[in-house]
């Protein structure tokens, strides 16, 4: 809040979600939840089932976790800005709760990171923290972003987007077209999902064909790339609106074959390596392209850029950014952060008041034409 008044700041905390992330999602918004200030703030959780009910009441996370939402009840936020705020419904009658100040979505993946809960928090006219539409949509998806990066100069490693249409009718043509790309291995993804579900790693053309059909599966777009070859996994952590900065990178040593759901949640075999071991010049290129990507997008609030890095060529490619990366204590991006000088408590704070600022920033554009006679 630009003002300094000792009102607490009302902040309703998003998690859960219409995604296959909504564990993940919860994790995260387990550890902002225990961080966020009482003294400060009056948190209002907002527990968005796997079906997309939106549930308030007490200890919303918990029951979300336990899976019984019995006690919860439905509640929605109002898209029109002439009424504003949280609602309940309970027994048919439909009740303000409350005035938000801020909305914090600690939601990954579809429905939460993607743009498109963004557009209806931007529809309600309300400030909130994170990427707007735009960033939003183009992080999330892997081809479109790649198209921008390639666009803005910005190395990513070849790769080439097909319909699953394509897949279904026309295999022949899009093996052709992926055996051109480059050698085995290929890498196979959906567009549009994220914590490596349905990616592939293809070692054969039986094997493109199977992880074509499997990603195929989750979105109707599908990108082939070429695999980097024995890669070292980078990141930073970006932070600010206007005036982005840039953490120390960290790297990731996955302890499987590849970063996959496995590896990054199950084997728990993956080790984070905070700053990562890079000469001057690695990790200087490291964040200057993070933060150009950054802006590339129209990001905002906060985002997590992942590079995959070549030790045979020394080639460093950017792979993608997170606009609501990972958010437990043992998380790359507050952890970066944290290396970087900036606690995890402080952090939170700092992407509530980007929130603000951002919101003010918005308000200053005009929404209406009016001629000068
Ligand atoms: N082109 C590639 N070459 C080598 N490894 C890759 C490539 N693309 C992805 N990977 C591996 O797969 C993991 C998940 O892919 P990524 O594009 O980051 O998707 P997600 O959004 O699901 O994290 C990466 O962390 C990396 O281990
Ligand atoms: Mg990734």
């Amino acid at each position: 809040m630009t003002e300094t008044t000792d009102r607490k700041i009302t902040v309703a905390v998003l998690f859960g979600g219409r995604s296959g992330e909504h564990e993940v999602s919860l994790m995260s918004a387990r550890s902002v939840l225990s961080v966020l200030d009482p003294a400060r703030y009056t948190i209002i959780q907002i527990g968005i089932s796997h079906q997309g009910a939106w549930l308030g009441g007490e200890n919303v996370l918990d029951a979300l976790e336990k899976g019984d939402t019995s006690g919860l009840h439905p509640v929605f936020l109002s898209a029109d800005p002439t009424r504003p705020g949280l609602f309940s419904i309970a027994g048919g009658q439909i009740e303000k709760i409350a005035d938000i100040d801020v909305y914090f979505p600690v939601l990954h993946g579809t429905y939460g990171e993607d743009g498109t809960l963004q557009g209806l928090l931007e529809m309600a006219d309300v400030a909130y923290v994170g990427a707007g539409v735009l960033g939003s949509s183009v992080g999330m998806d892997k081809a479109l972003f790649k198209d921008v990066m390639r666009a803005n100069g910005i190395p990513v490693v070849d790769y080439i987007t097909v319909l699953r249409t394509e897949i279904e009718n026309k295999m022949e043509d899009v093996v052709r077209r992926a055996e051109a790309l480059a050698g085995y291995p290929l890498f196979v993804k959906p567009a549009n999902l994220g914590s490596s579900v349905g990616i592939t790693k293809c070692r054969s053309r039986s094997d493109l064909m199977e992880g074509l059909f499997e990603a195929a599966q989750y979105d109707r777009r599908i990108l082939i790339e070429r695999g980097v070859s024995n890669p070292r996994e980078i990141e930073i952590s970006v932070l600010g609106n206007d005036q982005p900065q840039a953490s120390v990178a960290g790297e990731i040593i996955p302890g499987a074959d590849f970063y996959s759901y496995e590896a990054k949640y199950i084997l728990d075999s993956s080790a984070l390596n905070i700053p990562a071991t890079l000469s001057p010049e690695q990790a200087e290129s490291v964040r200057r392209i993070a933060m150009r990507a950054y802006k590339a997008c129209d990001c905002y609030g906060m985002a997590r850029a992942d590079f995959l890095l070549e030790p045979a060529t020394g080639a460093i490619y950017l792979n993608e950014i997170n606009t609501i990366p990972g958010f437990t204590k043992i998380s790359m991006y507050p952890k970066l952060w944290q290396e970087s000088g900036l606690a995890y408590p402080s952090l939170i704070n700092r992407l509530i008041e980007l929130a603000f600022e951002r919101k003010a920033e918005r308000d200053r554009t005009v929404r209406e034409f009016r001629r000068q006679s």
